[in-house]
């Protein structure tokens, strides 16, 4: 992980980060709820589900806690991170696992019937890590299981103004807000429709079928070939 995308999820990022979230991705609720939905319409009563950049849990937490029969597999490089989503594992006595690192360092042998990564891609710079990132994933699923894929698509400044409209209107200060808008130019590497047709098509998956979005924050569902 980049330094900077480091930083933004270590330590007191990390612990602010379920407050924080909430006010910067417009419809973050909403496009959890409407995976979990895509979720359960495509799975089986037991099945293993691998969470992507599980951050603080809320994804892995929530489909285990509303399907008890899957068998949830979290992954995150951040350490301070997952040390929130496990707390909350323990405190709602969830049995979910969680692995500090990238997919690629989860066993070969691993197969798994759905994968989740959402708000994560977009922080993977380049086309070619963004390959790499989409290839670990798709070694580990099985034939037609769904990858769901959120991240903040190409974009304009017309764009950027109601993000940040909805931010200050949940209550982010004007100084906050300038800040945002200055990591979202920097940290943030969004590709376009075409661009994530093109590299789902040469990682081993099927066109991207969107299935929720949040001004720029666009949800695909991708079927593994
Ligand atoms: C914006 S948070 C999203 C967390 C969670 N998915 C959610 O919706 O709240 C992004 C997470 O992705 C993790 N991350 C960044 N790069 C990653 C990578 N290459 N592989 C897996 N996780 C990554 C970060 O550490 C962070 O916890």
């Amino acid at each position: 992980m980049t330094s900077t995308v480091g930083r933004r999820f270590a330590a007191q990022n990390a612990l602010g980060y379920d407050a924080r979230i909430v006010n910067l991705v417009p419809g973050y609720a909403e496009l959890h709820e409407i995976s979990a939905a895509v979720l359960a319409a495509r799975l089986p009563e037991r099945a293993r589900v691998l969470v992507v950049g599980a951050g603080t849990g809320t994804e892995t937490l929530a489909l285990a806690q509303a399907n008890p029969g899957w068998d949830l597999v979290g992954v995150d490089p951040s350490e301070d991170m997952l040390a929130v989503a496990r707390r909350r594992a323990d405190a709602a006595s969830l049995d979910v696992a969680f692995h500090q690192g990238y997919v690629a360092d989860l066993d070969d042998g691993e197969s798994f019937d759905a994968a989740v990564s959402l708000l994560v891609m977009h922080f993977v710079a380049g086309d070619d890590a963004k390959g790499d990132y989409l290839r670990a994933i798709a070694a580990r699923l099985r034939s037609g299981a769904p990858l769901l894929l959120c991240d903040l698509m190409e974009h304009d400044e017309d764009d950027l103004d109601v993000i940040a409209e909805y931010a200050a209107a949940r209550g982010v200060q004007a100084e906050a807000l300038a800040g945002i808008r200055q990591r979202l130019a920097t940290d943030f590497h969004p590709l376009a429709d075409d661009g994530l047709r093109a590299l789902g098509a040469a990682t081993g998956f099927g066109p991207p079928r969107p299935y929720f979005r949040g001004v720029s924050f666009v949800a695909n569902e991708l079927r593994r070939a």
